[in-house]
């Protein structure tokens, strides 16, 4: 397969990082570290997905005890995390990448080595249920006008940005989103008040996620509704949510994006600039079915949970890689390949629902 020369693959210079490509990858929670400690099976994953040049986004990591909301995500607040952190920085950056820790919650931060952090204030999780007017009742000067329930984001950007320098700050917003019942009833200004005040603290970059993605006659629909925000942004715009190849080399040659990020694509295409690159096929995402997904969130069994994590969060290759004493996976030796088109290995798992077997290939 020939390689061309295509937008996503552009090199672009975000404030103080010279990227080789536009890919990048996105924030995606895995629940995979138990006692909130990074293991070796991270290192495997963000070292897979590294490239020379590639900007990486980690999973959202909890700064203090109470930022924790799922069950075995990492955190980054303790001795004993950090250390655990240091082996999966240095194989993003062994590989050259470029790597941002996202931290949600609020607090203290340092880079930890960390090129960068990416403040969460997104999805209805603690700055954005401050932000949107739809769960935010408060009566002092953090709720009511906009600029009263912008005050507390804006403080942990000014805090972090005074700790580590706004050269190194990112922040996700998601304007238009409404999870976790958090929506806002005016998300234009909502978000132009944000970037305006994100101008005037020198943030590097804003990573924003497209409005809910529609498939029509199963091709993804980006609704580009974030144009206006990316015109009143001075630094990196990233976008984000359902982009596929054709989409992104699109978003970047209108001017519409600097960068995109792609969440399920890398996880279950660790060589995913590369495949871009060779215009090779893509193996698909699973997701679980929506009943089981309930059954999981309903249910305290952390088995069931655990098993739901392997499920929805598809990269299966890193963790049968960890887990190959396993009884239900056997051992692979995954490398992503040269050619773009790994499609040598299988991997089955057992399903603990069904009992069928499910398959990605590699
Ligand atoms: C399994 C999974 C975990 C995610 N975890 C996070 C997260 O920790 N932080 C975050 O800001 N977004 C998270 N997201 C959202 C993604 O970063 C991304 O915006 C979303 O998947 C849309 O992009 P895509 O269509 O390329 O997957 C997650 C998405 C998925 C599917």
């Amino acid at each position: 397969m020939e390689a061309k020369a295509i937008p996503l693959l552009s090199p672009y210079t975000m404030g103080r990082f010279r990227l080789s490509h536009r890919v990048v990858h996105a924030p995606l929670t895995r629940s995979r570290c138990y006692n909130s400690l990074p293991q070796e099976h991270v290192s495997l994953y963000y070292s897979q997905r590294a490239s020379e040049g590639g900007l990486i986004i980690a999973e959202a990591t909890g700064i203090s005890e109470t930022a924790q909301g799922y069950p075995n995500t990492p955190g980054i607040w303790t001795r004993e995390q950090v250390e655990a952190w240091k082996p999966v920085v240095e194989g993003v950056h062994r590989k050259g990448g470029v790597f941002f820790c996202q931290i949600w919650h609020v607090g203290r931060a340092s880079t930890y080595g960390f090129d960068g952090v990416e403040i969460h204030c997104a999805f209805g999780y603690l700055i954005e249920q401050f932000m949107k007017d739809s769960v935010n009742d408060r009566t002092d000067k953090y709720g009511g006008s906009v600029e009263n329930r912008c005050r507390f984001a804006l403080e942990v950007i000014q805090a972090t940005a005074d700790e580590i320098g706004s050269d190194r700050v990112g922040v996700r917003l998601s304007p238009y989103s409404n999870c976790l019942d958090c929506w806002d009833s005016d998300p234009d200004a909502l978000g132009l008040y944000m970037i305006q005040a994100m101008n005037k603290l020198g943030v590097l970059y804003c990573s924003m996620v497209e409005p809910e993605v529609v498939k029509v006659e199963d091709k993804v629909q980006i609704p580009y509704k974030l144009l206006h925000f990316r015109k009143a942004f001075a630094g990196t715009f990233i976008v984000a949510g359902g982009y596929n190849r054709e989409e992104g080399n699109k978003a970047i040659s209108e001017g519409y994006t600097d960068l995109v990020a792609y969440g399920k694509w890398f996880l279950a295409n660790p060589d995913l600039p590369k495949r871009f690159e060779l215009n090779a096929s893509f193996e698909q995402v699973l997701l679980p079915d929506v009943t089981v997904m309930i059954q999981a969130f309903c249910s305290e069994d952390s088995d069931v949970l655990l098993c739901f994590a392997r499920f929805l969060f598809y990269d299966l290759v890193t963790l049968v890689h960890w887990e190959q004493n396993a009884a239900d996976c056997r051992e692979v030796d995954y490398e992503p390949s040269d050619s773009g088109n790994a499609g040598k290995e299988k991997i089955s798992a057992r399903d603990p629902w069904n009992s069928k077997e499910f398959c990605l290939r590699f």
